[in-house]
């Protein structure tokens, strides 16, 4: 089974590409939304609870783990892959490979919760192999829970995207990277509210195509993974609204199950 996390609910935008791309392929799902959201806290505690998840996903049959949350996988995955000896993805590093593949970028956007932010990952990885690329990093916090209170159309909402995303207008970058599990969600306007000339990295996208090569590139590893369209969607804390997101986000009804960690 392939094992995907995430602080909460946003990171089903990620099991969304992933059914996309890996029809039939076996998934587990766990949802911490009894701890949501990971965004504003310290790296220790995120370090902590990823930690604590994994564990559980492998303890109930992942073969793969899949960090679908930007904040985990900006502060968790080294500790993650120290403790684990199982393939470990995560969000961060395929948005960063398309920005070194295509010389094209000259001036890249990043928004994302203030953890994700605060980490300075995509900066160090982006520079490290392209260090002429400009980088402007915009911590968003009011976009998650304005996207869980289902305001995705709101005049407020588009002020508040268009209000954050102002300083990266100006700078004039290319490409913008969305580094958070919510923000496809909100993609429309943010393309809108950036100019239609800006290229947009989803990485929800980027994480499920690059499982999809890997999993080309080792059979040893996909020959383990189950393939009988099992989709188990678990939460660490459960109400009828979190069912409501999770349809809105997956476009499937859906069963959450409750499970305490
Ligand atoms: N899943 C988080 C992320 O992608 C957003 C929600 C949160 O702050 O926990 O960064």
């Amino acid at each position: 089974m392939i094992g995907i996390f995430d602080s909460g609910l946003g990171g089903l935008t990620v099991v969304r590409e992933v059914m996309a791309r890996l029809p039939g392929y076996d998934l587990i799902y766990f949802g911490d939304t009894a701890r949501t959201p990971y965004g504003p806290k310290s790296p220790e505690t995120v370090i902590q609870y990823a930690v604590q998840i994994a564990k559980w996903l492998l303890d109930n049959g992942a073969q793969v783990i899949v960090v679908a949350c930007n904040t985990a996988s900006s502060v968790a995955t080294e500790a993650l892959r120290q403790r684990f000896g199982v393939p470990i993805f995560e969000v961060v590093s395929p948005a960063v490979r398309l920005v070194i593949q295509n010389s094209h970028i000259r001036s890249v956007g990043i928004i994302g919760t203030r953890a994700t932010i605060n980490s300075g990952i995509y900066e160090k990885m982006i520079k490290a192999e392209r260090p002429e690329v400009k980088i402007y990093s915009r911590e968003c916090p009011l976009l998650v829970p304005l996207v869980e209170e289902g305001w995705l159309k709101k005049p407020e909402t588009k002020r508040i995207v268009k209000k954050y995303l102002y300083p990266l207008k100006l700078k004039q970058i290319d490409t913008l990277i969305l580094g958070c599990t919510h923000y496809p969600i909100l993609k429309d306007i943010i393309q809108i509210k950036i100019g239609k000339r800006v290229r947009i990295i989803d990485s929800s996208q980027t994480i499920a195509e690059s499982i999809k090569y890997f999993l080309k590139d080792h059979p040893e590893t996909e020959g383990m993974l189950s393939r009988n369209s099992d989709h188990r969607l678990y939460v660490s804390d459960i109400t009828g609204h979190f069912k409501q997101i999770a349809q809105d986000i997956l476009r499937i009804p859906v069963k959450l199950e409750h499970v305490r960690l």
